[in-house]
């Protein structure tokens, strides 16, 4: 037994809506742009007609079946689950003035439920999904009258669930827009840097509002940002190469900085002018930004390298980046890099770049698993790869950085977020559903789901 960590650690996991709700179409829910994306992020769009049907439409069922999901994360002891609000619950088209009633009744139980068992609920405003009524009608996130809807629908969530949720995140991944500019601002994949990061920066000011709306609205809560810590390294020690991870980072911190220092970085001013990109920024946007964030959240799979010599420049792709493996790194069966030490060094680099509390907010193994003869599922690798991001985290803790937090990636089987696949499993929770829709969605506990037991009941020190 090694060292617990800190009495406030919040222990959980996080699923986002359109990975586990299902229910595309019930109570008045609106077609989100993840309900034309059954495939996935990179999968074909296709137009819905009535009729057919995505793996999505009833992905793990968790909005019928979520009292009994609750209760099996509070067998695990969980502090804090996150999830992600679909706003086409609450605002179908995305326009309306109005919310819808039903929708919003449906969160009220979700947070009610979490609430019997102490679980602190961490809710994400907007996670790969906006209505697509507002990328028809409106032209998503190129269009600034989108800060306002989303402003609208960020107000009237606050306010309804202001007794019940305290911790926010506003936008999951926000710097995602960069490599999947559907799924990010709602914009044709072929769109132009220019066209990006101007709905970029409508993002950027929405989330912004948003914070202010929370401070406003709830006063006691704290709401944070949600990068994809996509942390790069050099491949060699050449200069250039180092400089080149320094460029290359910047991309995704961009993001952080506008969030957490309220402003633009001065490399983005050079990024434009060497791109001939010009942005609109509004005074009252340059007002707004100055609402920063109260804590980072971030996901953390892997790292990638980066390098200038041509010849070495062979880019593999891993969850949503083209990145250069690591060739000290094993792989998942993905392909996705396998960094434990990466993680301790992540959270010291934004800790010591914005000396915030930051908080974990995915992290973990997606894998094939094998159902044995009698039921049970010996997902060892799964524990081995949490066991050794965790003790990471509590390196991290001792070096002195400030963190609140961990959930883990998808504690209980969710669809994919890429290829909408459902082999590509994470959970503690085995979900009887396979890629073509069949199964009974029977839960089962893997074994990973008593060794997460133990880690929290012991606060870590069964590490
Ligand atoms: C993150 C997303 O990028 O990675 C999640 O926020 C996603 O929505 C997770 O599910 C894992 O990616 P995938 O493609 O394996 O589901």
């Amino acid at each position: 037994m090694t060292t617990a960590f800190p009495q406030h650690f919040l222990w959980g996991g996080a699923v986002a809506a359109n990975q586990v709700e299902g229910a595309w179409q019930e109570d008045g829910k609106g077609v989100s742009t993840s309900d034309l994306q059954p495939h996935g992020i990179f999968g074909e769009r296709v137009e819905r007609q009535a009729g057919d049907c995505g793996i999505k439409d009833v992905a793990i069922d968790f909005y019928h079946r979520y009292p009994e999901d609750i209760k099996l994360f509070a067998e695990m002891g969980f502090t804090v689950l996150r999830t992600s609000i679909a706003w086409t619950r609450i605002f179908p088209q995305g326009d309306e003035t109005q919310p819808n009633e039903a929708g919003l009744a449906f969160y009220d139980r979700l947070f009610d439920e979490m609430a019997k068992y102490n679980i602190t609920p961490l809710v994400t405003l907007s996670h790969y999904e906006m209505p697509f009524g507002l990328v028809k009608n409106h032209g998503g996130w190129g269009n600034r009258k989108t800060i306002d809807f989303f402003e609208n629908y960020a107000r009237t969530v606050f306010t309804r669930y202001k007794d019940k949720v305290k911790h926010w995140l506003t936008f999951n991944e926000i710097n995602m827009s960069l490599h999947a500019p559907f799924t990010g601002v709602g914009l044709p994949e072929e769109s132009d840097k220019q066209a990006i990061y101007q709905a970029i920066h409508h993002q950027l000011v929405a989330s912004a509002r948003a914070v202010k709306a929370c401070h406003e609205i709830v006063p006691d809560g704290k709401v944070g940002n949600m990068l994809l810590g996509a942390m790069l390294y050099p491949l060699t020690c050449r200069p250039a190469d180092v400089m080149e991870s320094l460029q290359q980072n910047h991309d995704w911190l961009f993001f952080g900085d506008v969030q957490v220092r309220g402003y633009y970085p001065g490399y983005m001013n050079r990024f434009f002018k060497q791109h001939g990109i010009s942005i609109t920024i509004e005074e009252q946007d340059k007002r707004d930004l100055q609402h920063t964030v109260d804590f980072i959240s971030f996901s953390y799979y892997m790292t990638g390298c980066v390098t200038t010599d041509e010849e070495l420049n062979q880019k593999s792709r891993g969850n949503i980046l083209d990145m250069v493996p690591n060739p000290h790194l094993a792989s998942s069966e993905w392909g996705w890099q396998i960094d434990p030490e990466g993680l301790r060094y992540l959270l010291n680099v934004l800790w010591e770049r914005y000396q915030k509390p930051l908080f974990i907010v995915e992290n973990g193994l997606g894998a094939r698993d094998r159902v044995e003869a009698d039921g049970s599922i010996n997902d060892d690798y799964r524990i081995a790869y949490l066991n050794d991001h965790l003790v990471q985290v509590r390196e991290a803790i001792e070096d002195g950085v400030d963190v609140w937090g961990y959930t883990c990636w998808g504690p209980i089987d969710l669809v994919s977020a890429s290829k909408a696949e459902f082999s590509k499993r994470y959970g503690f929770i085995h979900v009887d559903r396979d890629d073509n829709g069949n199964g009974t969605l029977v839960r089962t506990r893997k074994k990973s789901f008593f060794w997460y037991q133990q880690v929290i009941s012991s606060r870590g020190a069964s590490l």
